[in-house]
C-alpha cells in the first residue's frame, strides 16, 4: 500500500518493477523523513488555520505525523523500499492510517517544494553537523600549536628548508582556513535560510496558504521570494558542495604535510597508535594511513562539486527530475567532510612531536640567512646589498665547510661588511629568527598566542 504511486490517477498503468525502481529516489531521500514529517506538520497546521481543510483535519494529521516521526524514530515503522520517495512514502502511511484525512493534506503543495524545503531543513542540520567536527579539529590543532608555540622548525617553500619557524605557528596557519571554512559554511546557510514551502509545482497556489507561518513553524526567518526559484534553484546545494570541497582540499594539504612528517626521512610526528595501521607483510610498517586516507577523500568532495556543476548546468525552468540526482552527492560531501574532520582532530590531539629533530632540522641549512640580511638592513644597509652579503657569507660556509653564517668569526663577517658587531651571532640562533618576527601575523610566541586567542573567538 505505501508504495502507492500519487499519480495513479492520471496513468493507468506504473512502470514496470525494474523501471519503476530506477526512477525511485527513496534510497537517498529517506534520510529526509524527519524533514518531511516537519514540513508536512507545518503545511497541515496552516492549511487548517487558513481553513483550507477542516480544523479537526489539520489536528488529526498533525497528531499521526507525530506519531509516525516517533514510529521511525523507534523502528517500528520501516521505511518502504518500493516507494518512489519519501513524500510518496509519508503521504501514504498518513493516508493508510486515517483515510480522507490523509488525502488532504496535499492541498497547495507539490513534491517539487516539499523536496526544496526537505532539503534545505537537511542542509541546515548536516551543516551544524559539520561545524561541529570543524570546531573539534580547529580546537585539536589550537589546543596543540599553544603547546607549541615555542617549538622551533624549518619552515618551508618549495619543500625546501626556508625560515625557521614553529610548530605552533604551522598549525595555527592550518586552522586559520579551518576557520574560514567555518565562515563559508555560517555565509552559506544565511543564504539559503528561506522557506520555499507553498511554492507548488512552480507557481504557487491559488489557495489562501500562509507561507510566512509554515516558514516560522519551520524556523526559517522568511518564505523564499518567488515560487519559480523556490523549486528550480540548487545554487544552494552548489555552494555547500563547493564549500565541503574547500574544506576537503584544505584537510588534503594538512595531511600530506603529516604524511611526510610521519616519514623516516622527516621523523617529526609520531603519529599515535591507534591512529595508524600496519602492512599485512613488512612487519615493520607504521603506516599514516588515516591522513592518507582524508587526503584521498578530497577527490571525493571535489568530484561531488563537478557532479552537481553539471547535473545544474543547462537545466530549464522549473523543475526537472534531473534535480533527483542532487541529493546523493551532497549528501556524500556532508559524510565526506564531516567524518574526515572527527578523523583528523583525533589523529591531531593524539600525536606527538619530536621536537628536538624539528629544532635540528634547522641547522645547517642556512635558514637563518635572511634574518642575518634582516640584522644588516637594521643597521642601515639597503636590502637588496644585505641579501648579497648575506648570500656571499653562505657562499664562504659552503666553501668553507662550514654549517651556519654563526660559524665565521667576527672578523670574517667584517670583512663583508663593518655593520657586524657581536651581537650577530647571538641574533642568528632558530629562536632569535624566530622571536624576531613579531610582526603581526608572524611566528614570534606571543604573537601566536594572539593569533590562537583570536581563532579560538567567534
Ligand atoms: N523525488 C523527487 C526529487 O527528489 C521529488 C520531486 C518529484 N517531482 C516531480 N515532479 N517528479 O526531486
Amino acid at each position: 500500500m505505501t508504495s502507492a504511486v500519487l499519480w495513479a490517477g492520471r496513468l493507468g498503468k506504473k512502470p514496470e518493477k525494474e523501471a519503476f525502481a530506477f526512477q525511485s529516489s527513496i534510497d537517498i531521500d529517506k534520510r529526509m523523513v524527519l524533514q518531511d514529517i516537519a514540513g508536512s506538520r507545518a503545511h497541515a497546521a496552516m492549511l487548517g488555520k487558513q481553513g483550507i481543510i477542516p480544523a479537526e483535519t489539520a489536528g488529526l494529521l498533525d497528531a499521526e505525523l507525530e506519531r509516525i516521526a516517533a514510529a521511525i524514530l523507534d523502528g517500528s515503522l520501516i521505511i518502504d523500499g518500493d516507494a518512489e520517495d519519501i513524500h510518496s512514502f509519508i503521504e501514504n502511511v498518513l493516508t493508510e492510517r486515517l483515510g480522507g484525512a490523509g488525502r488532504m493534506v496535499h492541498a497547495g503543495r507539490s513534491r517539487n517544494d516539499q523536496v526544496a524545503v526537505d532539503f534545505r531543513l537537511y542542509c541546515k542540520e548536516a551543516v551544524r553537523a559539520i561545524e561541529g567536527a570543524l570546531n573539534e579539529a580547529l580546537n585539536a590543532l589550537l589546543d596543540t600549536a599553544e603547546r607549541h608555540a615555542g617549538s622551533i622548525m624549518p619552515g618551508y617553500t618549495h619543500l625546501q628548508r626556508a625560515q625557521p619557524v614553529t610548530l605552533g605557528y604551522h598549525l595555527t596557519a592550518w586552522a586559520c582556513a579551518l576557520k574560514r571554512d567555518a565562515g563559508r559554511f555560517a555565509d552559506a546557510l544565511r543564504r539559503l535560510d528561506e522557506c520555499p514551502l507553498g511554492a507548488g509545482a512552480l507557481a504557487g497556489s491559488g489557495l489562501p496558504l500562509d507561507r510566512e507561518a509554515t516558514a516560522a513553524a519551520l524556523a526559517f526567518p522568511r518564505p523564499t521570494l518567488n515560487a519559480m526559484d523556490s523549486v528550480a534553484a540548487r545554487d544552494f546545494a552548489l555552494e555547500l558542495a563547493a564549500i565541503c570541497a574547500i574544506a576537503q582540499t584544505n584537510l588534503s594539504r594538512f595531511c600530506e604535510d603529516i604524511v611526510l612528517w610521519a616519514s623516516e626521512e622527516f621523523k617529526f610526528i609520531n603519529l599515535a597508535e591507534e591512529w595508524s595501521t600496519g602492512s599485512s607483510i613488512m612487519p615493520q610498517k607504521k603506516n599514516p594511513d588515516f591522513a592518507e586516507l582524508i587526503r584521498g577523500k578530497s577527490g571525493r568532495a571535489a568530484g561531488n562539486l563537478v557532479t552537481l556543476v553539471t547535473l545544474v548546468k543547462g537545466l530549464p525552468y522549473a523543475y526537472n527530475k534531473d534535480l533527483q540526482e542532487d541529493k546523493e552527492a551532497l549528501f556524500d560531501s556532508f559524510d565526506t567532510v564531516e567524518n574526515c574532520l572527527r578523523m583528523f582532530a583525533g589523529m591531531v590531539r593524539s600525536a606527538c612531536f619530536d621536537t628536538e629533530r624539528m629544532r635540528a632540522a634547522c641547522m645547517g641549512g642556512f635558514l637563518e640567512a635572511t634574518d642575518c640580511a634582516e640584522y644588516l638592513v637594521r643597521k642601515g644597509m639597503p636590502f637588496r646589498n644585505a641579501h648579497e652579503t648575506s648570500a656571499a657569507l653562505v657562499r664562504e660556509c659552503i666553501d668553507g665547510g662550514l654549517s651556519g653564517i654563526a660559524a665565521l668569526p667576527l672578523a670574517r663577517l667584517r670583512a663583508h661588511s663593518p655593520l657586524f658587531d657581536g651581537d650577530i651571532f647571538a641574533a642568528l640562533s632558530p629562536e632569535a629568527c624566530v622571536a624576531a618576527r613579531q610582526v603581526t601575523g608572524g611566528p614570534a610566541p606571543a604573537e601566536v598566542l594572539r593569533q590562537i586567542a583570536l581563532l579560538r573567538g567567534p
